[in-house]
């Protein structure tokens, strides 16, 4: 039997945290919906392959971090570890493309088994939207727009810089993919191990190495915007002239390579200094060859993901949340009463809570630590008058207010 505990890498969220995480999904879904963008939600698993034929054998997340197992109908099933292989998959099994572009939003958790630490979990969350048959920059502009405007909203943006980078269409790639490794072989011996390693299986990630030694190398490789054809580097003019027209800054980042092997062109990451390591706060870029790697027809897209636990704890103050009233019942028949005026409380948009046993002091007790704004008690006395006791928790005074007007005397205040 397991240990009693989370398993490693996972967290229970309460309080709090599940405030900031909420309070991250409802900016996220309000500026979603005023893109016009709907809402999908995928499984939590699919079939492996939907995630090996698309996130790239020699990516490290299908390499050596998904979560994979073969299910009870002898299925060999993986959780997702993002969400852009599975939305890809739904366009093609729900027959989406008959519709045109899709602008997709949704969020939720993924799976990963990395090696856990700050801002670095084996169950996270993102947030994530992708624009799925378009092949224009416009889409590619207006969803780092979106990003930033969530970033923004949320208040964090300024401690955020967007990098930016181009990774060419294939054609641009595979010709930047050759020059690279001859100059990487030429200093093969001085790499690190695993950028050694990478050399023949994924080279483009020897550039965003963090080995210090890997990095004196890398500052002299040759540069991606060297080998753009002109339809690349007009595409990426394109992307760089709408976000200077939307006023949004950015860094060129030759070294941004994104871990996921599906994207082309445009890839970006907006990164933070004020999480420590795991600094990647939300990223995305273009993925043009996607669909046809699932089998399906040629289809573009793009998207990014922020991850929902790195941006909470970016947050500062939350909004004041609702402090609400607390019922404080003292007796059975009080009880009854309770519920009944808790509940045509609720209905008028009141946060109500309701407390189910204990002595007046306890109760209060309680109301307090809760924040609450006002205890409402109702004792035999006050259901003989038909009215309640209600403190106001911050002044201490008290008030009896008729049943029926419980909602007028407390409703403006909470
Ligand atoms: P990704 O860069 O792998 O991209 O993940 C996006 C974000 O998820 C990261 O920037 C980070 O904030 C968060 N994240 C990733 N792994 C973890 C983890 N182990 N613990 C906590 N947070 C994590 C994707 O997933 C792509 N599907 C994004 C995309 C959508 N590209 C196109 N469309």
């Amino acid at each position: 039997m397991a240990k009693l505990q989370p398993v490693r890498g996972t967290r229970d969220i309460t309080g709090e945290e599940a405030r900031r995480q909420r309070y991250v999904v409802d900016v996220f879904r309000r500026v979603a919906e005023a893109y016009g963008f709907d809402e999908i939600a995928t499984p939590i698993f699919e079939f492996t392959e939907v995630f090996k034929r698309t996130l790239g054998e020699t990516s490290d997340v299908v390499a050596k971090e998904m979560y994979t197992f073969t299910d009870r109908s002898g299925d060999e099933i993986t959780l997702r570890p993002e969400y852009t292989a599975g939305i890809a998959r739904a366009w093609m099994t729900q027959g989406l493309a008959q519709q045109g572009v899709a602008k997709l939003y949704g969020w939720g958790p993924m799976f990963r088994h990395e090696r856990p630490q700050k801002g670095r979990y084996r169950q996270f969350s993102q947030i994530n939207v992708e624009v799925i048959g378009a092949p224009e920059p416009a889409a590619d502009i207006e969803l780092i727009a979106m990003a930033r405007q969530v970033l923004d909203d949320l208040g964090i943006a300024d401690q955020t810089v967007l990098h930016l980078n181009t990774l060419g269409d294939p054609e641009s790639r595979a010709a930047y993919r050759q020059a690279l490794v001859t100059y990487l072989n030429g200093h093969r011996d001085r790499l690190s191990k695993d950028s050694q390693a990478r050399l023949a299986r994924n080279p483009m990630r020897i550039l965003d190495s963090k080995d210090e030694g890997d990095r004196v190398i890398v500052a002299e490789a040759p540069k991606m915007a060297n080998y753009l054809n002109p339809a690349s580097r007009e595409f990426f003019d394109t992307v760089r002239r709408g976000l200077d027209a939307l006023g949004i800054p950015y860094r060129e980042d030759h070294a941004l390579v994104r871990g996921l092997d599906y994207y082309t062109h445009t890839a970006f990451e907006f990164i933070t200094e004020t999480l420590g390591a795991q600094g990647t706060v939300l990223g995305g870029g273009r993925y043009d060859g996607l669909m046809e790697q699932l089998g399906g027809p040629a289809t573009p897209g793009v998207g990014w993901a922020g991850g929902i636990e790195r941006i909470a704890m970016m947050l500062s103050a939350l909004p004041e949340s609702v402090r609400g009233a607390t019922m404080v019942p003292l007796g059975a028949p009080a009880q009854e009463k309770a519920l009944v005026l808790a509940r045509d409380l609720r209905a008028k948009g009141l946060r109500i809570d309701t407390d189910y046993r204990g002595s007046l002091k306890k109760r209060m007790a309680r109301a307090n630590r809760r924040n609450a704004r006002y205890a409402i008690i109702i004792g035999e006395e006050e259901l003989a008058a038909g009215t309640a006791t209600v403190r106001d928790l911050d002044s201490g005074g008290q008030t009896a207010v008729a049943f029926d007007a419980l909602a007028s005397h407390i409703g403006p205040q909470i």
